[in-house]
């Protein structure tokens, strides 16, 4: 089946992350995003793609600092919260019943009840197409021990990551798989 072009993002199921911000008066901010990817090793950089209509990118402007939060099966329920459009310097932590913890690196605060948080400082942006390409290096990152296995990777199969594929769609439930490397 042939699809037109702005269909594409439906093809690729993505990892869905509560990104945390904060206004010029210390008000936070919280929205769902999964156009996102990790960028660079070293230095640690980490990007994603925001609507500059979006609370969010207006915070990052002002101060230039940002929480990833990595979220899981278990705040589903709450996206719909997350994404409503609240008038700027209303909290979705506070709408969604979601808990604020002081990030280590960053003003913005993280969220307690995701899995695990990337606390990134605004270093490039550029305007892509509708979006605006945001990208952080990374200045701490955490994750809850019960979701992390000795050999150093996330145990998809506890942390149960929460995707998007498209509006009210979501991936869950992944089973981990190991393939053999040359
Ligand atoms: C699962 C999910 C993923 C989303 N991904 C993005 C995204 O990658 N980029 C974007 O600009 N908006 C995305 N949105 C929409 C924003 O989260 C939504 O418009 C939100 O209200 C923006 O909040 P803000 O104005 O407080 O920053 C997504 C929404 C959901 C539910």
């Amino acid at each position: 089946m042939e699809l037109e072009g702005k269909a594409y993002p439906k093809l690729l199921v993505r990892p869905v992350v509560v990104v945390t911000t904060i206004s010029e008066r210390g008000v936070p901010n919280a929205a769902p995003f999964s156009f996102n990817s990790p960028i660079s090793f070293e230095p640690a950089l980490y990007g994603f793609s925001c609507n500059p209509a979006h609370d969010t990118w207006k915070n990052i402007r002002e101060n230039g600092e940002f929480v990833v939060n990595v979220v899981g099966k278990d705040l589903g329920e709450l996206m719909h919260v997350l994404e409503t459009d609240y008038p700027y310097e209303e909290s979705e932590i506070e709408h969604a019943g979601l808990t604020e913890e002081k990030a280590k690196a960053v003003k913005p605060p993280r969220i307690k009840e995701a899995m695990a948080w990337i606390e990134c400082k605004l270093e490039k942006y550029v305007e892509l197409g509708d979006h605006i390409w945001i990208t952080g290096r990374v200045l701490a990152v955490g994750v809850k021990d019960e979701v992390w296995k000795k050999e150093g990777v996330i145990d998809v199969e506890k942390a149960k990551p929460l995707c998007h594929i498209a509006g009210e769609f979501f991936a869950v439930d992944m089973k981990e798989a190991k393939y053999k490397r040359a």
